[in-house]
């Protein structure tokens, strides 16, 4: 494994799902980890979950709040001088109730907008000012398999994920001088409350699949036999 010791990373919507086993595994690697999340009891489980004593710090911060991002990261240079990795993780599905809306709604692009890409944005934005100081640092934005593919109930979770990535180019290519890296990564399926958003509305209303009768787990399988080649689903 590659070896992050003494190095400093921010995770943003770690309080959950992909982000916490993100964090894991950067605390394999010896990084030291600023676990942030909107909610903070999700930030200081994460830190319970990955038992890393003080080389974890946990923090409640809202990518779609300028003043949370700026207190947050400014605290993070005052103490710890430099930041090596950012990893922006945080996303959301809809916005309150979206799973029982055969159409999402204009609330629903508003809020999966504001989060998952301004928010990608704007902490990208606060950490890129350290990263042109330092003149160099690591960005990872988590988009989705989504980008890339269409999808008949979640076209604005689509569409934002596709923006991440579009976005992601742009950034590269504002950072290149600054010796500064930008990439996305675009993860399958994983059972996460996300999914489970996904299956409690595709049992509902359907989707793309034959999936009458199925809930839950059940029906999150279907979707992994049909659309990961191994057939297997992914760990956060
Ligand atoms: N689960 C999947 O199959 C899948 C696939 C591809 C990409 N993704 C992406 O991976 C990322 C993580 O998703 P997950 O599946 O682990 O879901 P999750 O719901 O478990 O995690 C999302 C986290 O983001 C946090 N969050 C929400 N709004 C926030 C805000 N305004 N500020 C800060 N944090 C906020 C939530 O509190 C939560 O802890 C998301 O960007 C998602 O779109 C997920």
């Amino acid at each position: 494994m590659i070896n992050l010791s003494g190095k400093e990373a921010i995770v943003t919507g770690a309080g959950s799902g992909i982000g916490r086993g993100i964090c894991s595994v950067l605390a394999l690697a010896g990084a030291n980890v600023l676990v942030t999340d909107i909610s903070g009891k999700g930030a200081e489980d994460t830190l319970k979950h990955c038992g890393y004593g003080d080389k974890f710090r946990a923090r409640q911060m809202d990518v779609t709040n300028e003043n949370s991002i700026d207190e947050i990261i400014s605290e993070h240079i005052k103490d710890r001088k430099k930041i090596d990795i950012l990893v922006n993780n945080a996303g959301i599905i809809g916005s309150e109730g979206w799973s029982n809306r055969e159409i999402p709604n204009s609330q629903d692009w508003t809020e999966v907008y504001e989060v998952n890409v301004r928010g990608v944005v704007k902490v990208s934005e606060r950490v890129s000012k350290e990263f042109q100081n330092q003149k160099r640092g690591k960005i990872i934005n988590i988009a989705s398999i989504a980008a890339r593919q269409g999808s008949p109930d979640s076209p604005h979770y689509s569409t934002s994920k596709a923006a991440v990535v579009s976005w992601t180019q742009s950034h590269a290519l504002q950072m290149a001088a600054y010796n500064v890296n930008v990439n996305a990564v675009c993860p399958g399926l994983i059972w996460t409350p996300i999914w489970e958003s996904i299956a409690r509305k595709r049992s509902q209303f359907g989707g793309s699949l034959k999936t009458e009768g199925l809930k839950g787990k059940n029906l999150f399988d279907q979707f992994v036999k049909a659309w990961i080649p191994l057939q297997r689903e992914q760990t956060p």
